[in-house]
């Protein structure tokens, strides 16, 4: 187990700036995901944690040791991959005594790491089958097994769930939680998908074109995020984001546009802010602190848990409502809705960053 620091880390392929500067501290134990778009550095981060790629620039610290010019086999970490490559003609037992074997551990040592490796991700009966004959999970699991026979100071995984149907991702994903909080090893853990980073991660890093956007708990991450980006990157629908002017009457300060007037909580000493306004905190009916506004439905998604109404608002602009439970909305009808002003978010038009206030 480690601490992981990672500072000013660079990695360029050619002109491609995969990393572009990435700074970031990681506790003893912690859980953290790496998420983010296509092609916004992810892997290339975690193969620089494990030596498998050369870094351009920057430093990588294990505790208090830099790490940054050490091959792999010499960083006690484990790595699993999307594909997760499990050697076909090897049975399940040699599959994940593999490392072991390779380190020339005893064999007595070897069956006894494979058994309690094996026992943790309940695949103990399966040991003696060739992957051939396990399902998709099963042979994740398998990987997984294999990756934490050696107790590595650190535990990458790059999407090792996306080759999974989402039944089994999602209960896989809660067995890979349980399983990191009872090895207590740290683990960075690379993910595009915005669910599975709020439900495993201690923490969260959101990625960018090679740059950290922001590094917090799934909680900070949703209700502050650090600028548009990350905003419209976590939720689902996602959030609405309105340019609006800014009006003062006496010391009072609005957004005003799209027929709303939209209270501010302080001065955002901008003419103009972007209004962020997240579909599931608008409401159907008033209630608390609330600001009300006259849309048209134009498309309505049933989903019986929940329904998401898509709507016109009567100066342009478009609406998207998430009311829970299955609600009847005709299309076509114009309707008041209700903004949630305690949880309305302010963003700086040119910065695209957070306004505080
Ligand atoms: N070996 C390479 N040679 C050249 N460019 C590369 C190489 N590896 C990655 N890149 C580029 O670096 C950038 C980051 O790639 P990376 O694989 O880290 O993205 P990612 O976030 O893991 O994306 P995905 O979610 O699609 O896996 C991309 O623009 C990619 O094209
Ligand atoms: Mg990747």
């Amino acid at each position: 187990m480690a601490r992981v620091k990672i500072e000013n880390l660079k990695k360029y392929f050619g002109k491609v700036k995969a990393l572009d500067g990435i700074d970031l501290e990681i506790e003893d134990g912690e859980f953290v995901v790496l998420l983010g778009p296509s092609g916004c550095g992810k892997t290339t981060l975690l193969r620089s944690i494990s030596g498998l790629e050369k870094v351009t620039e920057g430093k990588v610290f294990f505790d208090d040791q830099e790490v940054t010019n050490l091959p792999p086999k010499d960083r006690n970490i484990s790595m699993v991959f999307q594909s997760y490559a499990v050697w076909p003609h090897m049975k399940v037992a040699d599959n994940i005594g593999y490392p072991l074997k390779i380190k020339k551990y005893p064999k007595d040592e070897i069956e006894k790491r494979v058994k309690w490796a094996a026992e943790l991700l309940n695949i103990s009966e399966l040991l003696d089958r060739y992957p051939a004959q396990l399902s998709g999970g099963q042979r994740q699991r398998v990987a997984v097994a294999r990756a934490i026979v050696l107790e590595p100071r650190v535990l990458l995984m790059d999407e090792p769930l996306s080759n999974l149907d989402a039944l089994l991702r999602v209960k896989m994903r809660s067995e890979l939680k349980k399983l990191q909080e009872r090895l207590g090893v740290t683990t960075i853990y690379v993910t595009h998908d915005q669910v599975e980073a709020m439900t495993m991660g201690d923490r969260i890093a959101v990625m960018k074109d090679g740059k950290l956007q922001q590094f917090g708990t799934a909680s900070e991450i949703y209700h502050t995020p650090a600028n548009i980006f990350v905003a419209g990157f976590v939720g689902s629908p996602q959030m609405n984001f309105f340019r609006m002017r800014v009006s003062s009457e006496g010391t009072k300060y609005f957004a005003v546009g799209f027929g709303m007037k939209i209270p501010l909580k302080g001065d955002p000493r901008k003419d103009q802010v972007v209004m962020g306004i997240r579909p599931e905190h608008i409401y159907d009916q008033a209630s608390g602190s609330t600001q009300e506004v006259e849309a048209e439905v134009y498309f309505v998604e049933k989903l019986m848990s929940e329904t998401i109404v898509h709507t016109n608002l009567p100066e342009g602009g478009r609406l998207v409502v998430k009311i829970p439970g299955d609600v009847s909305f005709q299309e076509g009808q114009k309707t008041k809705f209700y903004i949630d002003l305690d949880k309305v978010h302010v963003f700086d038009p040119e910065t695209e960053e957070r306004i505080k206030l």
